[in-house]
């Protein structure tokens, strides 16, 4: 069941998802060679609670942590821990914040330092491909409009779309209806409706799009080894486009 949001409703994802993305400016300044995940994680935790919300993946469904931090090789869902941070990693960090009852949910992943031009190459798509999703997002189109944006656009690049994990509907819940595929077929799927929040989240893969779940029940690696990289936007759909949620600024004070 989807659940249609208010201009009202929206104006509060709003106000959680720019904390999500407040979080994640915070959390880009830690991001350095020698710090721990853990420590990235406690200092998350920290900012976010002294901003008046709660870190919406701690205690979900048993996962211990403020934020999902994955490096490398991890495409999603890497717990916070010992794991140092080096030169040349990419980090992804995601941050769900509940503000109000609200979630904000958004990704991005950071490049620490100097990185291979593969690796950079790799973030840049992901972005890429997060955007050229967004854009199909209105009133009246698929949302395998959206899935296939992505695709079109990262697999001539010679990199994958994982297909285990999607987007999904953003509010009073962390996950609704409906999933978002980040591959698919244009004109197919589900037609939008003004009024849908949900997330575009793709993780972009260098090799193959397998992947598997460590021992952990959560970390998800890629099979064979190569890096993944991804981002994240909670977005409104609106009568003749979309709305993103999770700027840390209003459009306004970027001068538009
Ligand atoms: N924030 C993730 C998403 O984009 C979900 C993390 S769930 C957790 O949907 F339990 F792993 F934190
Ligand atoms: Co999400
Ligand atoms: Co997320």
């Amino acid at each position: 069941m989807i659940i249609l949001k208010s201009p009202e409703e929206i104006e509060k994802i709003r106000l959680s998802g720019r904390l999500a993305a407040r979080t994640l400016d915070f959390a880009a300044s830690l991001v350095q060679p020698g710090i721990s995940t853990g420590q990235i994680d406690r200092q998350i935790h920290d900012f976010i609670r002294d901003h008046g919300a709660v870190p919406a993946t701690l205690g979900y469904r048993g996962y211990p942590a403020s934020s999902c931090i994955s490096v490398n090789e991890v495409v999603v869902h890497g717990i916070p821990g010992p794991r140092l941070v080096e030169e040349g990693d990419l980090v992804k960090i995601d941050v769900t914040t509940i503000l109000n009852g609200y979630h904000g949910d958004t990704t991005r992943t950071f490049c620490v330092g100097r990185v291979s031009p593969k690796a950079r190459q790799l973030a840049e798509a992901a972005e890429k491909s997060m955007y050229l999703g967004i854009a199909q997002v209105r009133n009246g189109a698929r949302l395998g409009d959206i899935g296939a944006a992505i695709q079109e656009f990262a697999e001539p690049l010679g990199f994958s779309v994982v297909r285990d994990f999607v987007g999904h509907g953003v509010g009073r819940e962390f996950h609704e209806d409906p999933s978002v595929a980040h591959f698919g077929q244009r004109g197919r799927g589900l037609r939008m409706k003004t009024g849908m929040v949900f997330t575009v989240e793709p993780m972009i893969n260098e090799g193959g799009w397998m992947v598997r779940t460590l021992s952990d029940q959560w970390t998800s690696v890629t099979t064979d080894g190569r890096l993944s990289a991804q981002f994240e936007h909670t977005v409104a759909v609106t009568r003749d486009g979309y709305d993103i949620l999770t700027l840390s600024e209003p459009p306004s004070a970027l001068g538009e």
